[in-house]
């Protein structure tokens, strides 16, 4: 709604005000500060820059990197003896969510971060972890519906095809 006020708005400004705006020998020089947030999609409209905003971070394309940040974990997850993660193993795993690649979580879900520990996974402390570290997330939910969901990321990208010389 209104975001195509103010590209009506921008459209109407540019086609019919610029002209008595800009005088045609300074239109190069020319262009206004910019202060509209720059629409997605929408193409770049001379003489209006607008503000781009500040970039997302990109949809993890594996989990290996992501899921590595969550290593001061492991004496928790497989030794009995270590009964609290350490802060380094929480902040790890608070990183993971602030990169948006919660969906990682996955493969802790399933198991697949065996790959990563140096001793077999205690399942309890798996399920413990989330509220141990104060994260909102339930473990046994990941478990249950991870397989449902589509578009986990591998946990490593399959390596390129040999060249063929
Ligand atoms: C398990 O943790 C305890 C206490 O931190 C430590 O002494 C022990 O070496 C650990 N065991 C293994 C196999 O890492």
């Amino acid at each position: 709604m209104a975001p195509s006020i103010s590209v009506a708005l921008l459209l109407f400004a540019v086609v019919v005000a610029a002209p008595w705006l800009v005088q045609p020998s300074s239109a190069a020089a020319f262009s206004f500060p910019p202060i509209f947030p720059c629409i997605p999609g929408f193409p770049r409209i001379p003489l209006f820059p607008c503000v781009e905003p500040p970039p997302l971070p990109a949809p993890p394309t594996e989990c290996r990197s992501h899921l590595m940040k969550m290593m001061p974990c492991a004496g928790y997850l497989t030794n009995s003896s270590v009964t609290v993660p350490p802060s380094a193993c929480c902040d790890g795993f608070s990183q993971v969510s602030a990169d948006l690649a919660a969906i990682c979580f996955c493969h802790i879900a399933n198991g697949d971060i065996q790959q990563l520990l140096p001793a077999p996974m205690i399942f309890k402390r798996m399920l413990a972890i989330t509220d141990q570290c104060g994260v909102n997330l339930r473990m046994e939910a990941l478990v249950q519906h991870c397989d449902e969901f589509e578009g986990v990321p591998p946990m490593t990208l399959p390596s390129p095809p040999p060249s063929a010389a």
